[in-house]
């Protein structure tokens, strides 16, 4: 049986730092309300100019150092984003360029904040089926691109970042499962209304393009399915809830990670938030809290990791791996 394993990781946040208490200049609002419901203290804002590809690109440079493998041995490249810089060539296919891995098969996967563990999950699928032995999976956005400045209820919430996995073929163990699903009959819930075939609204600032949301009910549902996935996943592996090591969940808001912890009996030592700093980077949000973890030495070659995420569509998935 071959596995997909994590060879290595890594991640990117732009410079800029945009704090709750610069946030309360711009907007009604304050540290303490952003912070009480939602955990978020700071987010990254990407620079003028600055990609979702150039983010992609720095995170899988990292990745890759950190698995000691070179660009070339690349054999597949899947990004998962809802950010892309461009409508087409695909931001997976810009960054293969810049990473020097031409040829290989490269796309993007677009599930908005479940874009990485969906991503993850294909790229998974090619590893298995021995299509794949060395890919490149990445999750990147720069969603403050698309927010709007004067809603309160949205703009507080998201930052831009990037982080990437490097998937090796290996014989003993990695990427145990993988479950993904959707519901596209709540879309009024979260989503932005307006796209190429669709039309856009000139007469609108950026076209039309925003991030729109009914805050409580993506919560309610968000919860919901995350419960359903993370029960589906133990049940599918035969473990108990208390066998997993870390949660690295999707980091949207904090008491959305608590309500999976709390229903995982998990102690909050054992979940990384990373919400606190770096916002909801959507498919960033995932790999970016792995990176984090990995880097600090919290977690070790060996122990059980539970992904999941949450996002527009509705999607939600998860992957359980032995890291
Ligand atoms: N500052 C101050 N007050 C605010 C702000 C703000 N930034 N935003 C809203 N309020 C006010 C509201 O106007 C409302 O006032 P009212 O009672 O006078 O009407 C009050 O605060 C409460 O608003 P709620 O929307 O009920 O607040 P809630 O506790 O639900 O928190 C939040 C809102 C943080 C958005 C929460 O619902 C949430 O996190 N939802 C899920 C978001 C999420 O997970 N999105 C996810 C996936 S992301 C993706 O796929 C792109």
């Amino acid at each position: 049986q071959v596995f997909a394993r994590i060879a290595g990781t890594g991640s990117y946040l732009p410079e800029k730092v945009l704090t709750n208490e610069e946030l309360s200049k711009i907007v009604d609002t304050s540290d303490e309300w952003i912070a009480a419901r939602t955990g978020i203290r700071q987010r990254h804002i990407a620079a003028e100019g600055q990609t979702t590809s150039d983010l992609g690109y720095h995170a899988a440079m990292r990745a890759l150092e950190a698995a000691g493998v070179d660009a070339k041995e690349l054999d597949l490249i899947v990004v998962g984003t809802t950010t892309p810089d461009l409508i087409f060539p695909s931001t997976a296919c810009l960054i293969q360029h810049r990473l020097g891995a031409d040829g290989c098969p490269a796309f993007d996967v677009n599930a908005a904040c479940s874009g990485f563990v969906y991503a993850l999950t294909v790229a998974d699928k090619f590893i298995r089926s021995g299509a794949a032995k060395t890919a490149l999976v990445i999750g990147s956005e720069t969603l403050t691109r698309m927010v709007d400045w004067s809603d309160r209820t949205t703009c507080v919430l998201f930052g831009d970042g990037a982080g990437a996995v490097v998937l090796k073929a290996d014989t003993e163990t990695g990427i145990l499962s993988t479950h993904m699903h959707a519901d596209g009959g709540k879309k009024e819930l979260l989503w932005n209304p307006v796209g190429v075939s669709v039309g856009f609204k000139p007469g609108e600032d950026n076209a039309g393009v925003r991030i729109h949301m009914s805050g409580n009910d993506v919560f309610k549902h968000a919860v919901k399915a995350l419960d359903s996935v993370v029960e589906e996943t133990l049940e599918a592996n035969g473990l108990d809830r208390h066998d997993i090591d870390w949660l690295i969940p999707h980091q949207a808001n904090l008491r959305i990670i608590e309500a999976t912890a709390k229903r995982l009996d998990m102690p909050m030592e054992r979940v990384v938030v990373t919400v606190d700093k770096h916002g909801n980077t959507s498919s960033g949000s995932v790999p970016l809290a792995l990176d984090t973890a990995v880097r600090s030495g919290k977690v070790q070659r060996g122990q059980l990791l539970l992904l999941e995420a949450f996002g527009g569509g509705f999607t939600w998935g998860s992957a359980l791996l032995r890291y």
